[in-house]
């Protein structure tokens, strides 16, 4: 029998951290071994309530120390997930790799932010306001998005896992896309629904409970970042008038995503079913309903996206449904490492939801 991989997250705090330790518990290769914090000492299961962890916090320091430990004897491998902001994670990745020195070569690396997710500069500055944090380094990540593109995952030793409303925006319009089924001259629209554990541990006015609470409404109407994944992942074929509105839903965790897209003369549904179909044959984590539309209560607690398909008209209409903390961030992220380490893809990754959101 092998020995798990020794894994440490770092960010321990935050949103992220907290799903990821709970799906760790449950893995059968990587052994949660370390959690870095801004403040350390402090029990995990004090900070995430839920979890029945008795590791403690400890600061980067600590955690480079750790992961030095394990790699000492020149064949043992480590498993790190970055779950900080964008713009910290490319420094606490560069600060661990200065510490490990050659050695960082035999750590598998997922990164949750948006450090090294996109390969354009001038796409990073546009969607996050200031340059990518580390360019040349962005190189050795690939794109972690494994249903659309599971090969360069397979071969990567670091991932920059795709974004929550980002995976929903891929998922529900590049198989068509790449099959020439959709009118790029006309605009493809997109209405999405998050809960609010999509925001983070920190609250803020428009992210509280009291003002999500029964409430619905719509932000970043200018453009949401997560656009900038998805004109990436479509760069080189179509490139058509993106409009994406993002909604701050009443709920907890789940993302809902319609998309209305113009369909290109002469495709129908069929052939979008046969795309789709094409796309994710083998994918464990998509769903394709024949019948019914997702549900954000059917998908929360999984790795799945539920996805269905109609037409109206001259457009596509594809209804996505995913759990923003797991198959929107800490499941992707932990489904690339399966694939960079050689695991089973599935591997700690639940496919049925808690069916109570
Ligand atoms: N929430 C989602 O649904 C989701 C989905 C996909 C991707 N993501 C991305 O994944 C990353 C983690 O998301 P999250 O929701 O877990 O974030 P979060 O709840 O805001 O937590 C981030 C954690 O990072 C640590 N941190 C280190 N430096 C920080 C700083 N300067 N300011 C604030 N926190 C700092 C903190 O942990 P310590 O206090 O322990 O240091 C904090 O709790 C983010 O980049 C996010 O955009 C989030």
């Amino acid at each position: 029998m092998t020995q798990p991989i020794p894994t440490w997250i770092v960010g321990a705090g935050g949103m992220l951290a907290g799903e990821l330790a709970r799906l760790l518990e449950g893995h059968p290769d990587l052994r949660l071994e370390g959690v870095a914090s801004r403040t350390p000492g402090v029990p995990l299961r004090e900070i995430h309530g839920h979890l029945a962890s008795d590791l403690v916090t400890e600061d980067a320091a600590g955690a480079a120390r750790g992961i030095g430990s394990v790699l000492e004897n020149g064949d043992g491998r480590a498993a790190v997930f970055l779950a900080l902001p964008h713009g910290h994670s490319a420094a606490a990745w560069a600060g661990l790799r200065a510490d490990l020195g050659e050695a960082a070569e035999r750590v598998w690396v997922v990164d949750l932010s948006a450090d090294y997710r996109l390969a354009c500069g001038a796409a990073h500055r546009a969607a996050y306001g200031a340059d990518a944090p580390d360019p040349e380094g962005r190189e050795a990540f690939c794109y972690g998005l494994p249903e659309l593109w599971p090969g360069p995952v397979r071969e990567a030793t670091r991932a920059a896992a795709a974004g929550c409303f980002a995976t929903a925006l891929q998922l529900g319009a590049v198989p068509a896309a790449a099959a020439g089924l959709l009118d790029a001259s006309a605009p493809w629209v997109f209405h999405g629904v998050t809960g609010s554990s999509g925001s983070g541990v920190t609250p803020r006015p428009q992210t509280h409970h009291p003002h999500r609470h029964g409430n619905l409404h719509a932000y970043a109407v200018d453009g949401h970042r997560h656009e900038a994944e998805l004109a990436q992942a479509l760069a080189g074929g179509s490139t058509p008038p993106l409009c994406f509105v993002p909604h701050s839903g009443p709920f907890a965790r789940g993302i809902h995503l319609t998309a209305v897209l113009p369909l290109a003369q002469g495709a129908s549904l069929a052939d979008a079913r046969g795309a789709f179909a094409e796309r994710f044959a083998g994918a464990t984590f998509v769903d394709l309903l024949a019948e019914g539309v997702p549900q954000v209560r059917r998908v929360v607690g999984s790795n799945r996206a539920d996805l269905a398909l109609a037409v109206r008209g001259e457009s596509l209409l594809v209804f996505v449904a995913l759990d923003n903390l797991i198959k929107g961030g800490a499941g992707q992220g932990l489904q690339c490492m399966n694939l960079m380490a050689g695991l089973r893809e599935d591997a700690g990754l639940p496919r049925s939801g808690t069916g109570v959101a």
